[in-house]
């Protein structure tokens, strides 16, 4: 039983509550936008759905009235602008840090021992600006980044192979920017037998490329930013939670010393249960990799640098 908010009744918002409904993965769901009538018009229309896709989920659609999210037990943050054609994720920080400060602010008047999960962009950096405004402890806010590019990793990796990508474990840790992601092959298998049995360096090097553009990609196909997989992929970081599944999950999070890092939130293995983010793990990457990382977490700093600029830290 566990009462989740969504925030932001947009494309990835909207798409988070739905799959939190019809998978009744919270038995209450609220989803709230400050555009007048939004939020209550997207619960209504997946409501209309019950009856055809059999669930039974209590939901509510909200503008503005933080104090309907009382008591939630996670809040998922999506709101903020989306990337147009072109755009970096980095680009959408002046608009979003502002309202993503406030958001978190908001929810925590009504939900102070909510486990927030951070989407807005550029997410590694919002979810270390909420750190700061907050002061929460570092198992309660969760960036949800690793969780989106993991399954676009196993996407492609099954592709390439022709298989099921049910059965290709795959994690993409480091940021979550088209030059910052980290996809690592050296620890991706298909049924437990490393990937480069089954395919070239060559077109195993392409699905890591496709990868880390496979945000980008749909940007340009849509118009805007992809919501299917990240709002699926916001509601499985919510889902480890509310049913405690202690489930891996490349997920932003605060280190303090792993991986050699310090002050700053960035993708790495973590369990993810009901206390949120639960622990972090201790894996071995390849020379490559670890070197991918150190120069991801350089440039997520230089981004979070940005959060002095503009004022918002
Ligand atoms: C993406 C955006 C949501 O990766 O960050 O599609």
């Amino acid at each position: 039983m566990a009462k989740v908010t969504v925030v932001g009744a947009g494309n990835v918002g909207a798409t988070c509550a739905n799959v939190l409904a019809t998978r009744e993965i919270a038995s209450e769901l609220v989803l709230i936008d400050i555009k007048e009538g939004f939020a209550e018009g997207k619960i209504l229309d997946i409501f209309q759905t019950a009856g055809l896709m059999d669930f039974d989920t209590n939901m509510t659609g909200v503008t503005g009235d933080y104090s309907k999210t009382a008591g939630s037990d996670v809040v998922v943050v999506t709101s903020g602008v989306p990337r147009k054609p072109g755009m970096t994720r980095e680009e959408l920080i002046g608009v979003n840090a502002g309202i993503v400060k406030s958001v978190v602010t908001e929810v925590l008047k009504y939900s102070p021992d909510a486990i927030l999960v951070m989407v807005a962009n550029p997410m590694d950096t919002m979810t270390y600006l909420t750190h700061k405004a907050t002061g929460l402890p570092k198992n309660r806010i969760i960036g949800m980044g690793g969780a989106l590019d993991s399954a676009r990793f196993r996407c492609y990796i099954s592709k390439a192979l022709g298989c099921n990508s049910n059965e290709v474990q795959g994690m993409v840790v480091g940021g979550h920017g088209d030059t910052t992601m980290v996809p690592l092959l050296s620890m991706c298998y298909y049924k437990g037998a490393p990937v480069a049995r089954f395919a070239s360096e060559e077109v195993l090097k392409k699905a890591v490329a496709d990868t880390m553009v496979g945000g980008a990609t749909l940007t340009a196909l849509l118009g805007t930013s992809a919501w299917y997989a990240p709002g699926a992929a916001a509601a499985y970081v919510v889902e480890a939670i509310v049913r405690d599944q202690k489930k891996v999950i490349p997920s932003c999070v605060m280190l303090d010393g792993e991986y050699g890092q310090k002050d700053i939130c960035i993708g790495v293995p973590t369990v993810i249960g009901k206390g949120g983010a639960e622990k972090i793990l201790d894996y071995t990457f390849s020379a490559d990799e670890a070197a991918a990382f150190a120069k991801s977490a350089d440039a997520v700093r230089a981004t979070n640098a940005v959060l002095k600029e503009i004022g918002a830290l």
